[in-house]
């Protein structure tokens, strides 16, 4: 035949048939392999999911050790290791004591009823409640709970430069957060809450390291936070609740908010530990949009950061804050003004980039010098 394929061609072509089969059947068990085992990584991740997701009530004493979390960032130092635990409303005594708990925990989550721009009490504050950023009344991890609190004080105050008292602590979150004044020292008000404190820290000894106090600090980007950034995120993840002025939304009757107002003159002022943008990132990250938890947050690093610095770049309350920090060495590095340790601008404190700011630090610190601004690395918050 005029097209007849040689022998020796034909055979070729047989063995290379042969190759080809057998190299298809590699291929074809590699991706079944690879089928099998991304069906495997779904399920664990679901079966983790689900353990996540068993409610952990206050009452039980398994403590939520026990419960095994996909580690979320910087989050993940947490895992294993046991998270506080608030005790439970039920547990609180009956009689006098027990009474003076429950109004100071009630003042704490419903502070605007009693001391808002209509409160009953006194008219001395901006209208949030103390609840609004120490969450589920100061019980939530991650949260700005008050697990370690009442053991620490009377203590030396880094931003005061003086011992703070109990009372001192508290009257700062309501002239700074809550943009007003604190009722008297000796009412039954302040001393229910410094009740309710008590109860809530008894179980924590002074100095000793409770997790799941404060908020996760995230690690810095390269780059400086980037308010326009951070609109968009506002747009899409805040603003339904939070208002396209960050005026949040009152409730019918006028005493306080159902969405606690983000800037503005009825929001924290700018003296606020919130205004600093590490702790207000660390804050949304593990709590916001509303419902979010620290091993099921809703936003990105970047986002947090980002949505941070568009908030804390919008107007609110000034105060003076020169005598804060008066040991600049221990500072924090995003304390929003100056006077500073070093020649970075108030601008680049207030949105970063913060790892300049961090290495300059160091090399300080490595000459001897007592500049320990570094308190931030160490993930503590003055
Ligand atoms: C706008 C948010 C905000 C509001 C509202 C607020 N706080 Fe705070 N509070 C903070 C933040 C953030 C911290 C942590 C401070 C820091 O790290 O700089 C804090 C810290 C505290 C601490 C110290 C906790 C500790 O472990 O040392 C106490 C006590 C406190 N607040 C009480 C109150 C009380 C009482 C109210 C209501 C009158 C209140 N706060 C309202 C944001 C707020
Ligand atoms: C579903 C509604 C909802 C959404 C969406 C939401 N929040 Fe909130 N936010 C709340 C509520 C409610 C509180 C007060 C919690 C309380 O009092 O228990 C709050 C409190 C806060 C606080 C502390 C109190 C204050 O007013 O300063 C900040 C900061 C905050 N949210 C930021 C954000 C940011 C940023 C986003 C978007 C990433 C966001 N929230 C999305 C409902 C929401």
């Amino acid at each position: 035949m005029l097209f007849a394929v040689p022998k020796v061609l034909m055979q070729d072509f047989d063995q290379e048939k042969q190759r080809v089969i057998i190299y298809t059947a590699k291929q074809v068990a590699i991706v079944a392999m690879l089928f099998v085992l991304c069906g495997l990584i779904f399920l664990s991740i679901n079966i983790l999911d689900v353990q996540q997701q068993q409610p952990v009530t206050p009452s039980s004493s398994a403590g939520i050790s026990t419960v095994k979390f996909v580690p979320a960032d910087t989050i993940a130092k947490a895992v294993g290791t046991k998270l506080w635990q608030a005790p439970a409303v039920a547990d609180i005594p009956a009689g006098e004591a027990g009474e003076a708990i429950r109004y100071g925990r009630e003042l704490i989550a419903h502070t605007a009823k009693y001391f808002g721009p209509r409160g009953k009490i006194a008219r001395i504050s901006n209208g949030m409640n103390c609840q609004n950023c120490h969450l589920e009344a100061g019980t939530k991890v991650f949260a700005n709970n008050y697990a370690v609190f009442f053991a620490n004080y009377p203590k030396q105050g880094i931003r005061s430069g003086k011992t703070d008292q109990v009372t001192d602590r508290i009257s700062d979150c309501f002239t700074r957060s809550l943009g007003g004044r604190m009722p008297p020292k000796n009412s039954k008000e302040i001393k229910a809450m410094i009740s309710y404190f008590k109860w809530l820290g008894a179980a924590t000894k002074r100095g000793e390291k409770v997790n799941g106090t404060s908020t996760e600090k995230l690690p810095y980007l390269d780059r400086a936070a980037d308010p326009e950034k951070g609109r968009f995120v506002y747009q899409q993840k805040c603003k339904s609740c939070h208002g396209l002025k960050g005026e949040g939304l009152k409730t019918a009757d006028q005493l306080s908010y159902v969405y606690p107002p983000l800037w503005g003159k009825n929001s924290y002022t700018d003296a606020a530990g919130m205004y600093r943008i590490s702790n207000f990132a660390g804050f949304v990250k593990n709590n916001m949009p509303f419902g979010a938890d620290y091993h099921k947050p809703q936003l990105s690093n970047e986002e947090a950061w980002d949505v941070a610095a568009y908030v804390n770049t919008r107007p609110r309350l000034h105060r003076d804050q020169r005598k804060d920090y008066p040991d600049l060495s221990r500072k924090p590095i995003d304390a929003p003004f100056g006077p500073y340790p070093d020649e970075f601008s108030e601008q680049q404190h207030k949105l970063g980039p913060f790892k300049p700011i961090v290495d300059y630090a160091k090399r300080r610190a490595g000459k001897g010098n007592d500049f320990t601004a570094l308190t931030d690395l160490k993930g503590k918050k003055p």
